[in-house]
């Protein structure tokens, strides 16, 4: 495994389905009421440039629950933010707490991050990924599905951080990507090709309704990420058309389910029908949040580094 989770790809396929068992043993056990403190006396630091509910939440309370603890740091409060370098904030914390999580606006801030610090560093959300995100949606389709292999998925919005992931996952998890999205917010083609060239299958189409046709998982995200609010009439204008509607889901048919990593858009991205209606799966998605991330914190953090 390696040291860090910057980009989904960090996973190799056997590791993802790792992480993907543990995290169904570790809602058990939570259901179960048993305890499973497996990073007792663990600290981790989440770093946040960005406002964050799930991410921040699902955190904090899966280190309490495995027996740890975690820090919330805003970096204005921290002297980063009076111009501390990063490569010796890493160094520091690295001698405090037993992994890091960041979520910056720039990817290349995390793996800064990651190049200093000798402890695991995880990727909370960039401009570039959302891997944590990914791996909880995978959660959730394998939970209906029984498997990720051999499913259609259809993404009908931003070729955002989070479409990036799931565009680079499905090298990993053998499912078929199609992704709709205007002309100018496509995934950036160079993590299509990374995504090909490690076996995945993403094709790019323009209209939703043929990236829809006949899939079992319909995802999108919000049309204006934190960080991009200055292009925010841009981006609504060219995301016109772009709505998951009753309609649109019609088109994938009654046993297809509807994902969003949230916060969602009630009337741009998403109509309200279909986030409440009964394909949904947005609130087991955000549940399952907090069962992957413990499952990914004890992976990476519950055994010494460089260790057997
Ligand atoms: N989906 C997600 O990462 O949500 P937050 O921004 O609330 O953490
Ligand atoms: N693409 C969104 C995801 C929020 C969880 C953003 O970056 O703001």
């Amino acid at each position: 495994m390696n040291k860090d989770l910057l980009s989904i790809l960090d996973l190799s396929a056997d590791e993802l389905d790792v992480i993907l068992g543990e995290a169904a043993n570790l809602k058990m056990l939570r259901k179960a009421g048993r305890p499973h403190e497996f990073l007792k006396g663990k600290s981790l630091a989440m770093v946040f440039e960005k406002a964050s509910t799930r991410t921040r939440i699902s955190f904090e309370t899966g280190m309490y629950e495995l027996g740890g603890h975690a820090l919330f740091l805003n970096p204005s409060d921290l002297q980063i933010g009076r111009g501390e370098e990063i490569r010796d904030t890493a160094r520091v914390m690295s001698r405090y707490v037993a992994g890091i999580m960041i979520r910056a606006y720039h990817h290349e801030h995390i793996e800064e991050f990651a190049r200093w610090s000798s402890v695991p560093v995880i990727n909370g959300l960039s401009d570039r990924e959302h891997p944590c995100q990914i791996i909880a949606d995978l959660m959730t389709i394998r939970e209906h599905f029984g498997k990720l292999s051999g499913l259609r998925l259809a993404w009908v919005g931003d070729g955002n951080n989070v479409c990036n992931s799931l565009v680079l996952a499905s090298a990993l998890a053998g499912y078929d990507l199609t992704v709709a999205s205007p002309d100018r917010f496509q995934p950036p083609g160079e993590v299509v090709e990374r995504a090909r060239a490690a076996g995945g299958s993403v094709t790019l189409v323009r209209e939703p309704g043929d990236a829809v046709a006949d899939a079992h998982v319909v995802v999108t995200d919000t049309w204006v990420s934190m960080g991009e609010e200055a292009g925010k009439a841009e981006r609504l204008k060219a995301f016109s058309g772009y709505t998951v509607t009753p309609a649109l889901m019609r088109k994938a048919g009654p046993e297809a389910v509807f994902l969003h990593c949230l916060p969602a858009h009630r009337g741009q991205e998403v109509a309200d029908e279909v986030i409440e209606g009964p394909q949904s799966l947005v609130f087991d998605e955000a549940e399952n949040r907090l069962h992957t991330q413990k499952a990914l914190l004890v992976k990476l953090m519950g055994r010494e580094i460089g260790g057997p």
